[in-house]
């Protein structure tokens, strides 16, 4: 079995990040979520991998490099425009030739693994295998209606009216059989190929589509508010270890890691926390679900439950929580509120 990672899009729900860098390099308890998700796949015993990336297709590249650190090999297959899911199994057809594959969304965490649905997937081998799960609001998602026995009977993109609520979420996989199908489709009302409708027409011609409900945890890192809440439930998972200098004034409390080269002097950091490589912390508290990246300064500051990456520095801001701070971003205290604020920034400011 090969692998297709999505890494391209257009990630407008992540603004402003994604105008500086790609939503897949968006750091996750200090690692970047495409890295999550190749990890993944290696996992599964696949080695071949084909990364479909965009106008970030140089970063992206420079940062993952050819995949043998995660223990895979991966081809770059450039998409000059978003055009869809299903567009991207096209660009991928002479690398998948006639071999299964999974697909599988380069912003979704899945950290409890899809080993259980890729070997029922190797054992019953359907033309494709959907992985679905319950939401509360389907209208958001491709939605799979399926009958008594699991065969998934239709698919709908974002049903105004949903008769089902077992939404799509980031990994398929798939028999040779979906080529022609996405070969047949035409692009949707919004300009893309869909990938739900190269699945209606496999179903529609006979294919055997099949769905199996995912129990792990699964997160589409598409928003703030996703990333964050991912990133805490990533930092839970860390096995604690102080590498760095922590001085006799500092404490510690719970999970957390100190990477090498990181000092943490006159500061409490309560997990779990991971503070990357070169980061100075002083006189600050560090509370849970917070990731710190390399390079950071934090001084006399209070944080909690944020990511801050790469280069960024803090200093005299004693009430930050569920922040996202961007690259080398500087945050500090003024008598006024003096803001630099970027486009499609957020702000919320204490009143
Ligand atoms: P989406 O998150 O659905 O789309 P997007 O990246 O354009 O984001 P937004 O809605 O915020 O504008 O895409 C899911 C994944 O698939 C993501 O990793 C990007 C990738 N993708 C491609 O590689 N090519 C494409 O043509 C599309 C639409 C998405």
């Amino acid at each position: 079995m090969k692998a297709l990672v999505l890494s391209g899009g257009s990630g407008t729900r992540l603004r402003p990040f994604s105008y500086s860098m790609p939503k897949q390099l968006i750091p996750i308890a200090n690692r970047p979520v495409l890295e999550h998700v190749l990890a993944n796949i290696s996992a599964l015993g696949v080695t071949e991998v084909a990364v479909v990336v965009g106008g970030w297709g140089a970063e992206i590249e420079r940062e993952i490099g050819d995949g043998s650190r995660l223990g895979v090999r991966i081809t770059y297959i450039p998409q000059d425009e978003p055009l869809g899911l299903a567009h991207c199994v096209l660009l991928a057809r002479p690398f998948l030739g006639e071999d299964d594959f999974v697909m599988y969304l380069g912003d979704n965490m899945l950290p409890d693994g899809v080993g259980d649905v890729a070997r029922q997937f190797a054992a019953e081998r359907p033309d494709a295998q959907l992985v679905v799960r319950k939401v509360a609001d389907p209208r958001n998602f491709g939605v799979a209606e399926l009958d008594p026995a699991g065969r998934v009977t239709r698919l709908v993109e974002k049903p105004q009216q949903p008769r089902s609520d077992l939404a799509l979420i980031g990994v398929y996989f798939f028999t040779a059989a979906i080529h022609r199908s996405v070969a047949a489709i035409r692009p949707s009302a919004r300009g893309e190929l869909e990938i739900t409708d190269a699945v209606q027409h496999l179903l529609a011609h006979g294919g055997d589509v099949r769905a199996e409900e995912y129990a792990g945890y699964w997160k589409d890192t598409g928003r703030t508010e996703d990333v964050l809440e991912c990133n805490r439930r990533m930092l839970e998972a860390l096995v604690p270890a102080v590498a760095g200098e922590v001085d006799a004034d500092s404490t510690i409390e719970g999970r957390v890691v100190v990477e090498p080269g990181a000092r943490i002097v006159r500061s409490h950091i309560e997990g779990p926390a991971i503070v990357g490589t070169d980061t100075l912390v002083e006189d600050s508290h560090i509370g849970s679900g917070t990731a710190i990246g390399r390079g950071c300064l934090l001084r006399s500051t209070r944080l909690a439950e944020s990511i801050v990456m790469d280069g960024a520095s803090i200093t005299d801001v004693p009430g930050l929580h569920n922040s996202l701070i961007g690259r080398g971003a500087s945050v500090g205290a003024s008598a006024q509120h003096r803001l630099v604020v970027g486009d499609h920034t957020r702000i919320e400011v204490a009143a």
